[in-house]
């Protein structure tokens, strides 16, 4: 065991930093920043992970070394890797390279590691010190985490609501109930969501394009989850030329006659229920480590009812839209106490040029 200084916290955070510049392109693998010192305490190197399948943090940083590394320190946000995946263990070139201090912020979740890659640092007589800016470290990772202890995708839920909490008129229109500026954000959140969920109603209500309007490059992966299968044979979301787009049933109620209406190129499967947490488990297995739910007040219910909601964006524009029958952005939970009802953990308020956007986790 070796205890922490100041200048470690100012280096972890900087690998932290580093880990950010993957957000939106590493998954199904984590966001991983390393810093290499030297044995004197200069630095003399850094990495961070890119995108799956390119090389991992510490390799990076290994591979941009100009200066003898041994008996160095390395910062990294994440336990190094043991295991052969698609590129070779970190643990393996952080012994070869002759560092002497590895400084880890969080354990790897991933079974396959875990605990294994600190100690394989330790057997080989490398001093390891364990959660340094451990806090920010789970934070940046949630989504990553969130995945490997659940097998489920860490959801998101986000919607756009009146003042009187409608989040559109009777008749169903809904567009637009925010300003310019608060959909702009919307696109560059996505930007950091592996997939976007809506259900089929809102398909066929708004056909909407569900793109970061290529802030993310290639895209998140549009998904629309349906029990019926009734989906129009004409659609944005069809045109696959800007973004991938998955349509996923519930095979227990859909008519696989309405398959034919969607054209080639658009990725189809099949679930036994229409239960939400499957659909969440199936983007999870895909490699999304994340998902944000933009669906209505039906699906929005059913997600949060089987879990696979963590955290809830709502953007409240200054306009009254009124109405008995208006919507809004749940249906019932069939709370009968209000001690049963949701009691929400604020973790942001921001104006965007006059619309509130309000971050919580549930
Ligand atoms: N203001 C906003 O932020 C916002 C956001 C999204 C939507 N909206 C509005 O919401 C309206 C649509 O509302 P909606 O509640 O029908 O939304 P939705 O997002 O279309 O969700 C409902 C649909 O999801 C599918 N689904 C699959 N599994 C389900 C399950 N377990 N539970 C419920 N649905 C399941 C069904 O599609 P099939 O019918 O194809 O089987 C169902 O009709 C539209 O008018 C849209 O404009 C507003
Ligand atoms: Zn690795």
């Amino acid at each position: 065991m070796i205890n922490s200084h100041t200048s470690d916290i100012k280096w972890m955070k900087r690998a932290i930093y580093l880990a950010s510049l993957g957000k939106g392109r590493t998954s199904p693998n984590p966001m991983v920043g390393a810093v290499i010192l030297d044995k004197n305490g200069n630095l003399i190197s850094e990495g961070f992970h890119l995108k799956s399948g390119l090389p991992h943090a510490e390799a990076m940083a290994f591979n941009n070394l100009k200066k003898d590394v041994r008996g160095g320190t390395i910062y990294v946000n994440l336990e190094p890797c043991c295991h052969q995946g698609k590129t070779p263990p970190c643990v393996d070139k952080i012994i070869s390279f002759g560092i002497k201090k590895v400084f880890v912020s969080i354990q790897d979740p991933d079974k396959r590691v875990s605990g294994k890659g600190i100690k394989l640092l330790k057997d080989a007589g490398i001093k390891v010190h364990l959660g340094l800016c451990e806090k920010e470290s789970r934070e940046l990772n949630k989504s990553f985490i969130h995945r490997n202890i659940t097998n489920s995708a860490f959801g998101v839920m986000k919607w756009a609501m009146s003042m009187d909490g409608r989040v559109g008129l009777k008749n169903g229109r809904s567009k637009w109930i925010t300003n310019k500026d608060s959909r702009s954000l919307v696109h560059s959140l996505r930007a950091s969501f592996d997939s976007i969920v809506i259900g089929g109603n809102t398909l066929r209500k708004d056909d909407p394009l569900l793109t970061s309007r290529g802030i993310r490059k290639p895209e998140p992966l549009r998904v629309v989850f349906t029990k019926t299968l009734d989906l129009p044979g004409k659609s944005n979301l069809w045109d696959c030329k800007l973004a991938r787009t998955l349509v996923v049933y519930d095979a227990s109620t859909a008519d696989k006659k309405f398959l034919k209406r969607i054209p080639k190129g658009v990725e189809i499967e099949e679930l036994s229920s229409d239960n939400p947490i499957l659909l969440s488990n199936l983007l999870a297995k895909k490699g999304c480590n994340n998902v944000l739910w933009e669906c209505g007040p039906k699906l929005a219910t059913s997600a949060i009812k089987a879990g696979c909601i963590q955290e809830l964006m709502t953007f409240i524009a200054p306009k009254i839209l009124g109405g008995v029958g208006s919507m809004n952005p749940f249906s019932d939970f069939e709370f009968t106490d209000i001690d049963e009802v949701f009691n929400l953990r604020q973790s942001g308020v921001s104006f965007i040029s006059g619309d509130i956007f309000v971050k919580s986790t549930i």
